[in-house]
């Protein structure tokens, strides 16, 4: 089968392509490169089984060429970086939501009736019921990512019954393990490598936090694609636990044996629009035949080790 990977040289897209490739998919990879890494493809490059297309989401004529012959769609390219919406207003309306626009467009004009979507947990802004199930009440949206991600969720389900699609919407916690180059673990390494005195946090510290390892998360999307039922399937992705922001410094800072002397910017939340609660009720994906394998510390080490094996990220990131 001939599959695209929107956001193929992303962290989570990448490790996705290559699982697809390994399982005997074709892969349409599909990246304009903004934060995606070349590297990231190396494995993928060597397959004849592999077709990058470097072009961007926004351009409708390279994205319809693309999806020629394709029939399932994974779309993951987006702006991934919740924290600075309020700085670039329509950053998250145009890589998230028009985007996704476009690929559902493309998707209709050449017949391709499956897309999995990357979705996040920012869509419940501050849910007052925790775990946060799917379908708890409507949320107010505390973030330009979170609200241009449930504006995509909708656009998908007004295609799906729109057009007889299928559709599988992940909203996932934060997400971690090899190739991650984004997020606070990203952040406090850099920052403990520069200069292992200190370390400055956002917030109190004591937000509490959901994370998910990359392979559980892969394994969640593909099992939930083979036996999730319905026409538009809407699904929470994390694990059954969650870390203050504080306990995954003490594991970093464990991990890499120094202690810093911790500054706190103060205040429940990180930054506008942060969540200083997230954790999702995982039951419906539970429910169709799927438990993480990795902890969250293990998760957080993983990433660790994969970061002290790649220090080229650090340079490459802003
Ligand atoms: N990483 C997480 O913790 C997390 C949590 C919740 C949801 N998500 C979602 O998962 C998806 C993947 O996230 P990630 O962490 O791998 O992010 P990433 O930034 O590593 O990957 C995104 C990829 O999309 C590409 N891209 C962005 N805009 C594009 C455009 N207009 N056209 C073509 N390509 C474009 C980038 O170059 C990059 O390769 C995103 O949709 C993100 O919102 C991620």
């Amino acid at each position: 089968m001939r599959t695209m990977v929107t956001g193929a040289a992303g962290f989570i897209g990448s490790n996705l392509v290559d699982r697809l490739l390994a399982d005997g998919f074709q892969v349409v990879g599909y990246d304009n490169f903004s934060t995606g890494q070349r590297s990231f493809l190396n494995d993928a490059l060597a397959s004849s089984k592999f077709e990058l297309v470097e072009a961007d989401l926004l351009d409708e004529v390279s994205l319809g060429e693309a999806m020629r012959e394709v029939e399932f769609v994974w779309h993951l390219a987006a702006n991934a970086d919740v924290r600075f919406g309020i700085e670039q207003p329509c950053r998250d309306l145009e890589q998230n939501t028009i985007a996704t626009s476009n690929v559902l467009e493309a998707m209709r004009q050449n017949n391709v009736r499956n897309i999995a979507f990357s979705s996040t947990g920012s869509v419940y802004g501050e849910s007052s019921v925790i775990p946060t199930p799917e379908d708890c009440p409507m949320p107010v949206q505390t973030s330009l990512y979170g609200a241009s991600k449930l504006a995509c969720e909708g656009l998908i389900s007004a295609y799906c019954e729109g057009f007889g699609m299928r559709g599988w919407i992940f909203r996932f916690v934060s997400i971690l393990g090899e190739r991650y180059t984004h997020g606070h673990i990203f952040d406090f390494y850099r920052e403990l490598l520069d200069d292992s005195s200190t370390l400055h946090i956002l917030g109190n510290g004591r937000q509490r936090k959901s994370y998910l390892y990359v392979q559980d998360c892969l394994d969640a999307m593909f099992q939930a694609v083979q036996v999730a039922p319905d026409a538009v399937n809407l699904l929470n992705l994390g694990t059954d636990e969650y870390v203050e922001v504080n306990q995954s410094v003490d594991i970093i800072t464990a991990h890499l044996g120094v202690t810093p002397e911790r500054t706190y910017a103060g205040g429940e939340r990180g930054w506008i629009g942060d969540n200083p609660f997230i954790f999702l009720d995982c039951k419906r994906m539970r429910s169709l035949g799927w438990q993480p394998q990795y902890s969250i510390r293990e998760g957080i080490l993983k990433t660790l080790k994969w970061l002290e094996q790649n220090h080229w990220v650090l340079e490459n990131r802003q």
